[in-house]
């Protein structure tokens, strides 16, 4: 039987709450005393400080990060007959918001280090198909997806990248923060993300001033003015009291991410020199700023690890369990099991373990401890 000594969660988001209390409640307060909830000041404050933020010219809020990329495939105007390149090895949404409006994922494998579009398969794929018109790579769990090669493919096939930042707020590519470098971002507020609401909410970044106008358009069913709809939008709006959340956070944000990435830090230096059958994420040149969303290792026998870190009391998650192409709702497309192994191993072997910010040295101690005296013990 293993003695569980300590609690160690995943995420701690009420060790994050307890500092910001009193100056989150001078933001909300207001708010739910004035009684307008809908397209409140916070909003337009929120869209200039993540624009700033993110290096984008533009930003426009909306309800969640999956919205955020359907309303991405609404401005380009996709839709049946048409596809887009990207991964399997990402949340849902990703290639849900594709094919919820007919657009067709076509998935391609990843590179086994960073865990990110592997734009050699991604040339292959816009040969081999037609009417792909863009390419979405995802920034896992807080590092850039390599872009400038897929740039260049783009411009060769006639596709436009959107990047889904969704993870990555704040990462930067070559010294450039991601979200406007491609052709637009999408971001999500989740609240285990580095920068979380408290609810639902989400953002899309660009430089576009036409792409920025009709986004804003989209997410209030099409029209800036209430009752006159120059097309057919959702209802996508990002509520006043997430903007005043997130206006708050956005402060600190550079904070936790610099705490984020010296828990990173420090797990390499306790876990390297232990020779455990362990592999530990590497940063690309290309990822200048990673913001660890997840510190995620590759690791033999996981699933026995994942329980017994589990038994100890130390949170730890899979993403991914399942590839996006190997899901039972995409397998009209044909997809089988070894099509791509990369993304197929890392859901037999990904482990993400506790990186949050306010995680203390002594929980992450107790962490590397357990992960070693499982592999010692057998
Ligand atoms: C890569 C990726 N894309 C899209 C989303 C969707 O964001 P949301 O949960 O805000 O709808 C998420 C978040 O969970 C994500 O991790």
């Amino acid at each position: 039987m293993t003695t569980v000594k300590r609690h160690v969660p995943l995420l701690d988001l009420a060790a994050q709450y307890a500092p910001i209390r009193e100056e989150m409640m001078a933001e909300l307060i207001p708010i739910i005393d004035s009684q307008r909830f809908i397209m409140g000041p916070a909003v337009s404050e929120l869209e200039r400080g993540i624009a700033a933020y993110t290096q984008s010219k533009f930003a426009v809020g909306c309800a969640s990060g999956s919205d955020a990329l359907l309303l991405a495939w609404m401005a380009l105007e996709l839709g049946p007959g048409d596809k887009v390149v990207t991964t399997p090895y990402s949340f849902f949404a990703t290639a849900g918001s594709l094919a919820r409006i007919g657009v067709e994922p076509v998935f391609v494998d990843i590179d086994p280090v960073t865990f990110n579009l592997d734009p050699n398969q991604v040339e292959d794929a816009l040969r081999k198909h037609s009417s792909v018109w863009a390419i979405q790579p995802v920034h896992l769990f807080g590092g850039c997806a390599d872009l400038d090669p897929l740039f260049e493919i783009g411009r060769r096939h006639g596709a436009v990248v959107v990047e889904d930042a969704a993870q990555a707020i704040g990462a930067e590519y070559k010294g450039q923060r991601c979200g406007a470098i491609g052709a637009m971002g999408t971001f999500s507020f989740y609240p285990g993300k580095n920068l979380g609401a408290y609810g639902d909410a989400g953002m899309l970044t660009t430089n576009d001033p036409e792409l920025a106008d009709l986004l804003a358009k989209l997410r209030l069913h099409g029209g800036h003015n209430r009752y006159y709809h120059d097309l057919v939008g959702i209802n996508s709006r990002i509520d006043t009291l997430q903007a005043a959340v997130l206006k708050v956070k956005l402060r600190y944000l550079d904070a936790w991410t610099e705490q984020r990435q010296a828990n990173a830090a420090r797990y390499i230096e306790m876990l390297a020199p232990l020779d455990l059958p362990v592999q530990l994420p590497v940063v690309a040149p290309y990822q200048t700023r990673h913001v660890f969303n997840q510190f995620t290792i590759q690791c033999e026998r996981r699933d026995e690890l994942k329980a017994h870190l589990a038994a100890s009391g130390v949170g730890c998650e899979i993403y991914y369990p399942l590839p996006l192409h190997l899901q039972q709702c995409f397998s009209e497309l044909g997809y089988e099991a070894g099509d791509l192994p990369v993304s197929e191993t890392l859901a037999q072997t990904a482990l993400s373990i506790p990186v949050y910010p306010e995680l203390s040295l002594e929980d992450q101690v107790y962490v590397v401890e357990t992960i070693r005296d499982f592999y010692r013990a057998k």
